[in-house]
């Protein structure tokens, strides 16, 4: 059987999953019906003095058939007063004890950090969450990513906060640095428990094109906002990445950006997470997706034979090298499986005019009397191009290191690739 339930720098949770600070955990009535619907785990919307919220607030960025692909929202830290969330923290406390409730915090001077620090202890929250990453509205102010941005200012804030508390407290980290590692440096100076990353990235997703306004729109203009979802996972994954193969950094990460499935799940924890984070994918699709990530993410271990989502933390690190130390011998070579082929010409395109000219139409043809296009065997780079494009997945990249070259050649050719030999297509 495997056990989900983690150990994050002494927060205890039945589950990897959280919520990410954020709309999903703005209220007591959200962070309950969550815990209800299987979330291990809640970051409250970050606390602070009080702001005023502008009234359109998101954007979105979609790709094909309108699917989005990235929020983002020029929204502040909580708007509702301080005594209400902390009233409504010590009330989930009370009735989820066994969840991680984590208040996430953001403050000015030495006095008003303590200050917040002082009373948020006393809801019984599990731990902190310092804001040092927030990147529009708050930053202008000298808070959010404009700390995260000063590593020294971090690590006195940090050094501020472990001064007045015994709470396990995580810095959230900006992406909007050149380097995530100098974060890191600063979470460690400072004495903190653990990292929590990324925060949304500055962005701006798209202009209205009669009033040249760009989204989200208000009446007299917009500003940059911050990007998440689905189309940051990469950037986040990179960014755990950098920061958890460090042999200095030893801190547990709660990995967030774009996750919204088991499987991203997974791979934040291979690439060294404890904990995930996720704020975009519950705002478009509810509570309920954690029931997908717990019953995906527990049949996963089970298959790999791992009791527990420590097992798999940190699996894929090793593998994530340095440019210069990867495989040159390594060859592989488009394969082109005729029978699913739809003649659709994805792929010829795409080779042809946009990387190196190995494809051709064969004579043959799709039921359809389509042409089936055919490898140039010598002289595809196995870029992988086609086989990504490929609406129907029916192109593989095929290893022929170990194979003998010659031999190699003629399974492809026996497949239905060409061979070209002094420029001249046999
Ligand atoms: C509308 C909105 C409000 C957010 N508010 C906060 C906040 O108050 N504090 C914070 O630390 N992060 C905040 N975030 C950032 C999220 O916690 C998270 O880091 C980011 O959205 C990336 O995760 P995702 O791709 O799962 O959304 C907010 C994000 C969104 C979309």
């Amino acid at each position: 059987m495997v056990d989900l339930s983690i150990d994050f720098c002494g927060i205890k949770s039945p589950n990897p999953f959280w919520l990410a600070s954020g709309p999903p955990t703005n209220s007591g009535d959200q962070v309950s019906r969550a815990f209800e619907a299987g979330w291990g785990g809640a970051v409250w919307k970050t606390l602070g003095n009080p702001v005023v919220n502008l009234n359109s607030r998101y954007g979105a960025f979609r790709g094909e058939r309108g699917r989005i692909l990235g929020f983002n929202n020029i929204e502040l830290i909580s708007d509702r007063g301080l005594s209400v969330n902390l009233r409504e923290m010590a009330e989930v406390k009370r009735r989820y004890p066994d969840h991680a409730l984590i208040a996430s915090v953001m403050a000015g001077d030495k006095d008003e950090w303590q200050e917040l620090i002082r009373r948020v202890e006393d809801t019984g929250v599990d731990g902190l969450e310092l804001n040092f990453s927030c990147p529009h509205g708050m930053c202008e102010r000298g808070l959010g990513s404009a700390v995260g941005q000063e590593p020294a200012v971090a690590t006195k804030i940090t050094r501020w906060v472990k001064e007045c508390t015994a709470l396990p407290t995580i810095v959230k980290f900006t992406p909007n640095v050149a380097d995530i590692c100098d974060q890191g440096r600063a979470a460690v100076t400072g004495g903190a428990d653990g990292a929590a990353l990324i925060n949304t990235i500055k962005s701006i997703v798209g202009v209205d094109l009669d009033d040249f306004i760009p989204f989200p729109k208000l009446r007299n203009g917009s500003t940059n906002g911050g990007y998440c979802g689905a189309a940051i996972k990469p950037i986040a994954l990179h960014m755990v990445a950098s920061l958890a193969r460090q042999p200095w950094f030893s801190l547990p990460i709660s990995g967030i950006g774009g996750i919204g499935g088991w499987r991203d799940c997974a791979e934040f924890i291979a690439l060294g997470c404890t904990s995930v984070q996720v704020c975009a994918a519950v705002m478009q699709h509810g509570f309920g997706i954690v029931k997908q990530m717990s019953e995906g993410l527990s049949a996963y271990l089970q298959e790999k034979s791992m009791a527990s989502p420590a097992a798999l933390r940190g699996k894929a690190l090793a593998n994530y090298k340095e440019w210069g130390e990867l495989d040159m011998n390594y060859k592989v070579v488009a394969t082109i499986d005729e029978a699913a082929c739809i003649g659709c010409n994805s792929c010829y395109t795409a080779c042809n005019d946009g990387a190196y000219q190995a494809i051709v139409h064969s004579s043959r043809t799709t039921e359809s009397g389509k042409p089936i296009p055919s490898i140039l065997a010598q002289r595809c780079t196995g870029c992988n191009l086609c086989s990504l494009v490929c609406p129907v997945h029916c192109i593989t990249m095929t290893d022929i290191s170990e194979t003998d070259t010659v031999e190699s050649w003629q399974d492809i050719v026996a497949r239905g690739g060409y061979v070209v030999t002094d420029g001249i297509k046999k």
